[in-house]
This record gives structure tokens, sequence and C-alpha cells, in this order.
């Protein structure tokens, strides 16, 4: 079958970010092209311009389209004829850097995938949601957990009922690195994280306690209602939370929890969530990503494995390469958020309509989402644990 038929030619693809020394911006350019959909032909790569530049053998992207800003890319890009032109971007700079970018390429009508946490605070979240929706691109937010084979099919069971009415969700991100202030020894990654200018209003909620939200309501689609926590800062010097805890309470009567700490010794990157129905349990940990443990009281545990048999529903069965039991994880998971976004791109480019609010891939409205999250924490904790309405106009359910 032709690549993205009816198309039948790969997509074009621009990074923004990703130059040397940079982390999450190869990741991007490596899951774009996993399945041979996508090739990637232009990059703004650095905020430093002689990066910009240097950087780009290391992607084969050739100089004339190794561009030194987003604005330069912008209007490069649109005097290319039409079939050169980028089909998207893909957005892997620091957190207060994704509206101006992401807002700019959406008007100029390029698809987008943007990191999270979306933008720098909720109003501008609000306002490239309308952008997007104006302007009619497809925009994927690479919260990039929920594409896991098993993650999706926890979504599955929970959708068909499987566990009966969910009652509570339980999600956790644990990490370590920042147990000392490694941004006072300039460590790229860790002094934009710590550093409110650049970060936003939170540091560990923003950067991985929104992840664990996001999954819980991936997984479950409750709809969240009232929110309350405590955010805390236990690296003395430090000007953004470290460690937290929200309370989630959701509108069929489920509490959640959210604990997200950057500060527990030896800890990496558990991103773990359990989730309680009334007819079953089940627990998934990112460390461990092929395994999803269902548990049913009076019955043995059950461990399903990612492609293990014709128990699996249709949503693991598409987000799978390999035969069971040759490890997929990271890479793997962040190309399903690509995949299914192509698929919109595509229905783009051949005038057909898709449904933005019903994407497999992380949408604008999750995106939004996570930053409403982000914003009520951050009040709840100032108010030392006030119960706090959260927004779910955008909200998938
Ligand atoms: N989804 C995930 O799992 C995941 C993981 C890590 C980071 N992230 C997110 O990805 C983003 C980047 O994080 P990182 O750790 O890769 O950061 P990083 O500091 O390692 O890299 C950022 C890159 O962006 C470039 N940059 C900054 N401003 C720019 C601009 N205006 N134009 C072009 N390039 C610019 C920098 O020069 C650098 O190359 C953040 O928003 C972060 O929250 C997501």
């Amino acid at each position: 079958m032709p690549v993205n038929a009816p198309l039948n030619r790969k997509l074009r693809m621009g990074l923004i970010g990703g130059g040397q020394g940079s982390f999450i911006g190869r990741v991007h350019a490596t899951a774009a092209l996993l399945d041979n959909r996508a090739e990637l032909v232009a990059g703004a790569l650095s905020s430093d311009p002689v990066k910009a530049k240097a950087s780009a053998p290391d992607y084969d992207i050739p100089a004339d389209r190794a561009y030194t800003s987003v604005p330069e890319m912008i209007d490069a890009e649109l005097k290319l004829p039409a079939d050169q032109r980028v089909d998207f971007v893909s957005v892997a700079t620091p957190n207060h850097t994704h509206f101006p970018i992401a807002a700019a390429f959406a008007k100029a009508g390029f698809n987008v995938f943007c990191d999270k946490p979306l933008t720098f605070d909720l109003a501008q979240a609000e306002q490239l949601a309308e952008i997007v929706r104006d302007s009619g691109v497809v925009f994927a937010v690479t919260h990039n957990y929920t594409g896991y084979p098993l993650v999706r099919q926890a979504r599955e069971m929970v959708m068909n009922g499987e566990l009966g009415e969910i009652n509570a969700i339980r999600a956790f991100y644990i990490q370590g690195w920042l147990r000392t202030r490694l941004e006072a020894e300039n460590q790229k990654q860790a002094a934009w994280r710590t550093d409110p200018s650049k970060s936003g209003i939170a540091g560990c909620f923003g950067d991985i306690g929104t992840h664990a939200y996001n999954l819980g309501r991936f997984i479950t689609g409750l709809i969240p209602e009232d929110i309350s926590a405590h955010l805390k800062i236990f690296e003395p010097g430090r000007a953004l939370d470290d460690y937290g805890t929200a309370i989630i309470r959701f509108g069929n009567g489920a509490l959640g929890t959210v604990t997200a700490s950057q500060i527990s010794h030896g800890r990496e990157n558990d991103l773990w969530i359990e989730v309680d129905g009334t007819k079953g349990s089940l627990e998934w940990h990112q460390e461990e990503p092929n395994k999803l443990l269902v548990r049913m009281n009076g019955k043995p545990h059950q461990i399903y494995t990612r492609n293990g048999g014709p128990y699996l529903g249709a949503l693991a069965g598409v987000s799978t390469r390999l035969p069971s039991g040759h490890p997929e994880a990271f890479f793997e998971a962040f190309a399903n958020i690509y995949a299914a976004a192509y698929d919109d791109i595509v229905k783009r480019a051949n005038g057909q309509s898709f449904d933005r609010e019903k994407s497999l891939y992380p949408s604008i409205g999750d995106g939004v989402d996570g930053m409403n999250f982000i914003t009520q924490c951050v009040a709840s904790s100032q108010q030392n644990g006030a119960w706090l309405k959260l927004k779910h106009d955008l909200c998938r359910s």
C-alpha cells in the first residue's frame, strides 16, 4: 500500500528545537520517521543561530533549510512551492516558547506537534485552542504515554465496562534527578525547568505531574470537577515546586490522586497508574510498559502482555509493531502519537474532515486540560489546599 494513501507520499517534517545538547527533539525526529511516513526536511533547531546551523547535519537537514529562527523558517517555507513545503512542525523547545512558536505555525496553516505542557499559562493555551480551531490545522500534544499499547488497552477495557464503574485513580510520576540543585551547576535541562520565567507557574507539577494527570484522564475518560493540591519546594533556594500531591473529585463521584516528585532518591522515570473499578482494578508502569496487571477479587491475577494474543483489543493492536516478547517502549509509543495524527494530516490534505475532540492522539483540548490542571493545582496549593473548580469544556471523555 502506498505511503499515506491516498496522498501517496511521505509527509514533510520541520523540527523546532532538538539542537546539539538537547533532549526530546531527537526523540521527536526518531519517532516521527519510524514508520516511513515522514521525512525531516527543515528545522530551526536551536535558540542559538550558530548551533541551529551546526546541528542541521546531525539530522541530514540541508543547509538552506536549516533556519536560525522560527519567523525566518515560516517566511522561507511559505515561499517554497507547496510540493516542497513542510506539512507539519514538531515543537521541542522549552515551555515559554511553545505558544509563540505553535501559534505562528498554526496561523500560517502548518500542522503542529507540540510538546507538553502546552503553553506557559492557561490564557495562552485557551488562545492557542482558538487559533487552532480557526486555522483548521491538525494539532497533537505529545503526552506520549498515551501511545503505549497497554495504556490504550486499559482505556479500551474501561470504555467497554470491563472494570465496572470507576471509583478511583492513583497516578504517580516519581523521579529523583532534581534531589540536588542541578540548576545551580547550569545543567541545561534543569536550568530552564526550575526557572519560573521559562517553565511557567509550576516546576515538577508542570513538567511531569501533568503527564500523570493526563494518563488517568486518557484511560478513564472521567470528567474532573474539583481539585485540591499541596505543592512543595524541598530543595532550599529553588523557585518552583519539586514535589506535590493533588486530589481530584470526578463528576461520577470517583476520587483521583496525582503525586509527582523530582526529589526521590534513585527514582528514574517511574510513571505509574492504578485504576479501581467496581468489577476490577488495573495497574501499569512506564518502566515495565509491556505488561498490564488486571485484578478481580476471587480470580487469579491476570498479566496482559503487549501483542500477547487475541484477548487484546483493537487499540492495542494498531499500536504495536513487533511480535510478543520483543520489548517496545518510549520511541514506539511516541511514534504511535505521530501515526494517529498523520492519519488526520492526510485527511486534511485531502480536504476531508477529522474529529479533533475524539482523536486517539492527545489534541489541543488535552493540552488545555493539562494547563487547567497545573493552574488550579498551584492556586489551590497557595490557598492551603482549597478545593477549586476544574473547567471541563475542552476535556475528552
Ligand atoms: N513528552 C515527553 O516525554 C518530554 C520529555 C522531555 C521534555 N519534554 C518537553 O519538551 C520540551 C523541551 O524539553 P527538553 O528537555 O528537550 O529541552 P532542552 O533544553 O534539552 O532542549 C530545548 C531545545 O530547544 C531549543 N530552543 C529554545 N528556544 C528556541 C527557539 N525559540 N527556536 C528554536 N529552538 C529553540 C534549544 O536551543 C534546545 O535545542 C519541553 O517543553 C519539555 O517539557 C517532553
